[in-house]
């Protein structure tokens, strides 16, 4: 086929996620390689969001094309009851890689299964049904996930899953904590702890957060926040449970960014990042002590997917590459090489409002006005935007824009001069939003 009729009948008879169909103008991409793919077209673009910043390793890695490939001549498939030796070996490997006591896996095919099974965990470990999740964050697309989101997302799923509390972040969108960010934190915890006692301690079973909050723009913890947290929540006996479903697997300069702040969460949800996409696989880890609980009181849980050997297969390459590689040591050493490259833009056009970055997990946020008024509000968008990602599209390069935002989320594998090439097509296509700055 070529491009037009890939293209043709994707719209003809499949759906897009979150999109009016007539309002898709996808991308035919036929294949991808290191941190390039390519359309139908030949053309090559640098990828610079990872895909759904998932593909952290990097396109089509020979050393995991070969394992896939060996792993078709081995076990396909074996149902969950099974004990399989990739089970075993994926298992204890995360149980050494995991931080702390989180010892025991679930496996699951994604993100939002990851976290419906934390969520679960903690409802029967604890016998508490309520749980906290805060606005700006997203935990996937099934019905109960939508509701933990705090994004727009979740607006038109409403209402699902009950015992919600949905509380603010410490990276408000328009009121105050002050400019000081261990006030912030301060505040923020005081503001939460209240809400606790409102809803009473001994309802809620745990919260949900994104170690640093990805599509909802990359908010890095403020300093303090996350053992704060931790203590906050343990001295109430509620559960943390960090879902680093993006955030996970290097991407910020660590295995896992709950890292930054020392602390270790009760439970871990992950997915993305474990195989890099190339086959569907997310898990929850959970403490030893949660894990003990299910020793003898059942995990009411299941899925026929569960623990996919071949998916688990993939894993085990991903993480080699990952770890022989030093990715996660790459992500860490190009953190101040990306935040020179945005201060560069921030120098150079009136449209870069502010920006930020840990390891290679970066925004850039735009404004219209000198005021610092964002090019688009929250949920919005400004033409000028769809105008700068198709022209960024043109010049080679895909990334995720949204709102009054787009990242720079590129595989872990890139190099610094890679790096820099894709800045520099996005300093050439910024004009654009510069244009109807009004200075
Ligand atoms: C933080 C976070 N949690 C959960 C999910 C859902 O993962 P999946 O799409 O694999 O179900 C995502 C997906 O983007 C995510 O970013």
């Amino acid at each position: 086929m070529d491009g037009t009729e890939i293209i043709k009948l994707c719209l003809e008879h499949s759906l897009y996620s979150w999109s009016a169909t007539d309002a898709v103008d996808p991308l035919p991409v036929v294949r991808a390689e290191g941190v390039h793919m390519f359309d139908a077209a030949g053309r090559r673009i640098l990828d610079f969001n990872s895909q759904l910043m998932s593909v952290n390793i990097g396109h089509s890695h020979p050393r995991v094309v070969a394992a896939m490939k060996k792993a078709c001549d081995g076990l396909l498939f074996a149902h969950p009851g099974t004990a399989t030796e990739i089970r075993a070996r994926v298992s204890k490997r995360l149980a050494d890689l995991c931080p702390g006591d989180l010892d025991v896996f679930f496996f699951t095919l994604g993100g939002a299964e990851a976290n419906e099974n934390a969520i679960r965990a903690a409802r029967l470990f604890t016998g508490r049904q309520k749980i906290l999740s805060r606005y700006r964050s997203y935990h996937g697309g099934t019905n109960a996930m939508l509701q933990l989101t705090g994004d727009p997302r979740r607006w038109a799923n409403e209402p699902g899953m009950p015992g919600v509390i949905r509380v603010m972040d410490p990276w408000p969108l328009k009121y105050s904590f002050g400019d000081d960010p261990e006030a912030i934190t301060r505040n923020n915890l005081t503001y939460l702890e209240e809400i606790i006692t409102y809803e009473g301690p001994q309802t809620i079973a745990a919260m949900i957060i994104e170690s640093v909050v990805g599509s909802n723009g990359i908010l890095i913890p403020p300093p303090g926040y996350l053992s704060g947290l931790k203590e906050l929540l343990s001295r109430h006996g509620i559960l943390l449970i960090c879902d680093e479903v993006m955030a996970g697997f290097g991407r910020t300069g660590k295995l896992f960014a709950f890292q930054h702040g020392g602390i270790v969460p009760d439970i871990v949800t992950m997915a993305k990042g474990l195989t890099s996409s190339y086959a569907p696989l997310g898990a929850v880890g959970l403490s030893r002590r949660i894990a003990d609980h299910f020793r003898k009181n059942v995990f009411y849980g299941g899925l026929t997917y569960n623990a996919h050997p071949f998916c688990l297969e993939v894993a085990d390459a991903v993480l080699d590459v990952l770890l022989d590689e030093d990715l996660i040591g790459n992500a860490a050493r190009l953190e101040p090489v990306m935040r020179a490259e945005m201060e560069k833009l921030q120098a150079r056009h009136p449209c870069v409002a502010t920006h930020r970055n840990i390891g290679l997990f970066g925004v850039v946020e735009l404004r219209k006005d000198s005021a610092g008024t964002p090019i688009a509000p929250y949920n919005g968008s400004h033409p000028a935007m769809q105008i700068f990602s198709q022209k960024l599209l043109d010049a080679g390069l895909y990334t995720f824009v949204r709102w009054n935002y787009f990242m720079t989320n590129p595989p872990l594998s890139i190099s610094q001069s890679q790096l820099e090439e894709g800045f520099a097509i996005i300093d050439r296509c910024l004009d654009v939003v510069d244009e109807v700055f009004d200075g």
